[in-house]
């Protein structure tokens, strides 16, 4: 009798622990979020009610997370760590939460994001890295981007984003890039070239103002003509390869770059689609070339027959003059004219 009711009261004990609000957070349990905002917290709550789909833990002082860390809190669906002290991302730290919609990092210390840390999120439609200390993107997110509309990499350490990570992210609507130290070298091009498609298919997005090299400091990536990108195409049967190959190894001992990820195949991609607007402009400036001369040519015929038929109608009207002033000079009068009407026939 007494150990049943001491196991139904422990029982309810440990219920009520695992489902209570956690300690200096606020619960609202009708729409199911926690609110636990500028509280100093140190460390993520390791429990929260059942069912909670938001909680909001901006403002706090958390260092560090984990892959046990959202162990219970399965179902969010918001998670916000925006204005915390968190360093390092592990690739297994959010692979619990396969519902979460929107995850705000901003404002931390993230140096660095691997291609596992968001692949176990299929709903995930935005993603707020913003304002940490990323210097390197890998060249996807995973395998399960297509919910991604929203990305923000502004104010980080970025100096290039590898195409293939963009591409990556079919239904992307808003990217955000500024206040980075972008190199808008050869490497940059494929990232011009696919934000001009972006923007073309409606995508919102901001700038990207060049760091380097010194000369393009300060300039609009997008705003950067084509011609100057002339050096780093050199001529079709020489191989972009063996260039792009040369070019990132001496980059990557200046610059700590990873040449393995820009050799081969993304800057063939580039290099190809490079060549297509040239050959258009070629092509449209040849058949200028033909139009003008044909509506030349048809000018200057139209021109001469109008000068024939002027000095033909003058040399009429002046005959005619002289036939009815001078009749005795008839003979005379038409010998001279003769050799002028012949040669203009
Ligand atoms: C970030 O959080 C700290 C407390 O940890 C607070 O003092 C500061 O005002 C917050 N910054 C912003 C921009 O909210
Ligand atoms: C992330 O949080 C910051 C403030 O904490 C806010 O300004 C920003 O809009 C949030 N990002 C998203 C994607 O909701
Ligand atoms: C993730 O990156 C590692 C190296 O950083 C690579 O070996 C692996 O193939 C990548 N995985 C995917 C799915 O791209
Ligand atoms: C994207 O989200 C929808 C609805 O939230 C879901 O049905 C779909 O499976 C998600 N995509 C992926 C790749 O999981
Ligand atoms: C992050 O970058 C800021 C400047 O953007 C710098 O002050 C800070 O020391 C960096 N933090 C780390 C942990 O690298
Ligand atoms: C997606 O990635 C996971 C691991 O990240 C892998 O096991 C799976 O085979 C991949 N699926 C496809 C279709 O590439
Ligand atoms: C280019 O990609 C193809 C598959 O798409 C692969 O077989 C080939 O090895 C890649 N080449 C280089 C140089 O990376």
């Amino acid at each position: 009798m007494n150990g049943s009711l001491l196991f139904v009261l422990s029982i309810i004990i440990l219920v009520d622990v695992v489902t209570s609000c956690p300690f200096k957070c606020l619960c609202h349990p009708n729409s199911r979020i926690v609110d636990c905002r500028n509280q100093g917290l140190a460390k993520v709550p390791s429990y929260l009610p059942a069912e909670t789909q938001i909680l909001l833990l901006s403002n706090n002082g958390i260092q560090k997370l984990n892959q046990r860390t959202f162990r219970g809190t399965q179902t969010l669906k918001i998670l916000d760590l925006s204005n915390n002290s968190i360093s390092g991302l592990l690739p297994e730290t959010f692979r619990e939460l396969e519902y979460l919609q929107i995850l705000n990092l901003t404002n931390n210390f993230i140096e660095y994001v691997d291609n596992k840390t968001f692949s176990s999120l299929p709903h995930l439609r935005a993603l707020d890295l913003s304002s940490n200390n990323i210097s390197r993107l890998p060249r996807t997110l995973g395998n399960k981007t297509e919910n991604i509309t929203l990305l923000s990499l502004k104010y980080n350490h970025l100096q290039e984003v590898d195409r293939l990570l963009l591409e990556s992210l079919p239904n992307l609507k808003t990217i955000f890039f500024k206040g980075n130290f972008w190199q808008c070298n050869c490497q940059a091009f494929g990232l011009k070239l696919w934000l001009e498609t972006f923007l073309y298919s409606g995508g919102i997005s901001d700038e990207i103002i060049c760091s380097i090299p010194e000369n393009r400091k300060g300039k609009d990536l997008l705003k950067i003509p084509y011609e100057l990108y002339g050096t780093c195409f050199p001529t079709a049967s020489q191989g972009h390869q063996v260039y792009w190959h040369h070019n990132s190894r001496h980059k990557g001992s200046a610059k700590h770059t990873h040449p393995s990820e820009y050799g081969g195949n993304s800057t063939h991609i580039n290099c190809e689609r490079k060549s297509k607007p040239r050959s258009v402009n070629l092509r449209h400036s040849v058949v200028t070339v033909a139009i003008t001369g044909v509506v030349c040519g048809i000018i200057c015929l139209m021109m001469l027959a109008a000068a024939i038929y002027g000095c033909a109608y003058a040399v009429i009207t002046a005959k005619y003059h002289q036939e009815n002033s001078y009749p005795g000079k008839e003979e005379g009068s038409h010998e001279e004219k003769e050799p002028f009407e012949n040669s203009l026939a």
